[in-house]
């Protein structure tokens, strides 16, 4: 495993050709867009890049772009990895696990969810704030290499609470309506019953998605800070419960999307880095 990170980082930083950022991107379902805002785009497609797992879901594209956003070198993730599609945690975890070899220090982090707290509304953008595991397997689980961090993780902080207050500040004085809550991670592909929603709810949960909560977990084991969104694309809530489709979902995040984007674009430029 190791030496496959090696490979790959390597692979990509010969590609990248200049300076690597220290700031990587992880695009949700329908959030893709973001990278319209990116400049200076390098792309690399996953099919080229070593080790790299094939995107298989529909509105995945499936590629890396350096680029400038927010006046700052980044590295974005058109396209994730989900548990779902079959593949394994360490698949599903592996490009963050070459964002540390790549020395990547901020992961940014946009998810689309289905909203349990009766007072969000669809299109609402949810910044998160901690989550719940409820994935039926662990992306740590196994040998651990001191190499990648401890064996024990603290996960006080994942959803790191600077960079949390610099989103609600730019969100107040940008006048963008923003939620905040928890977000419980759910390994799909079913969305959920309305007994689920109503659990999840029960357990302390405000969205609930298909994503994020693998990636995050390695992400603090690699000793990065993670700034995450969902955008809520339906509503979970016992009385407002309808029929949900994959159409539905990526449409909502759609609409919401630029608010998302103008958040993170602020978000990094006000970060003291490169
Ligand atoms: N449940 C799970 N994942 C989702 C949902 C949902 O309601 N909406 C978007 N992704």
């Amino acid at each position: 495993m190791l030496q496959k990170i090696k490979e790959t980082a390597d692979f990509i930083r010969n590609r990248a050709g200049g300076e690597i950022p220290s700031i990587a991107i992880i695009l949700g379902t329908g959030l893709g867009e973001l990278v319209y805002e990116i400049s200076d785009k390098n792309e690399i497609p996953y099919q080229e890049i070593p080790n790299f797992p094939l995107s298989t879901v529909e509105g995945h594209s499936g590629k890396l772009i350096f680029g400038k956003l927010g006046g700052k070198n980044v590295l974005a993730m058109q396209g994730r990895f989900h548990y779902y599609e079959g593949y394994s945690m360490q698949e599903v975890t592996f490009p963050v696990r070459v964002f540390q070899a790549l020395n990547i220090k901020y992961l940014f982090v946009s998810n689309a969810a289905g909203g349990m707290n009766s007072s969000f509304e669809i299109g609402d953008i949810m910044l998160i704030e901690d989550h719940i595991n409820t994935f039926p397997e662990h992306p740590l689980r196994g040998k651990n290499y001191k190499e990648l961090g401890v064996r024990f993780p603290d996960m006080s902080n994942a959803y790191d609470k600077d960079l949390r207050r610099m989103a609600a500040q730019i969100a107040k004085e940008n006048s963008i309506k923003l939620q905040y809550g928890v977000y419980v991670g759910t390994q799909g592909p079913t969305f959920e019953t309305p007994a689920e929603y109503n659990w999840f709810r029960i357990i302390g949960g405000d969205a609930v998605g298909m994503s994020t909560v693998p990636e995050v977990i390695v992400a603090n084991h690699a000793g990065m800070k993670v700034l995450a969104f969902s955008i809520i694309t339906d509503l979970g809530v016992i009385g407002k419960i309808v029929e949900v489709t994959h159409e539905d979902v990526q449409e909502a995040a759609k609409i919401a999307q630029p608010k998302m984007a103008y958040i993170m674009q602020e978000v990094i430029k006000n970060l003291v880095t490169g």
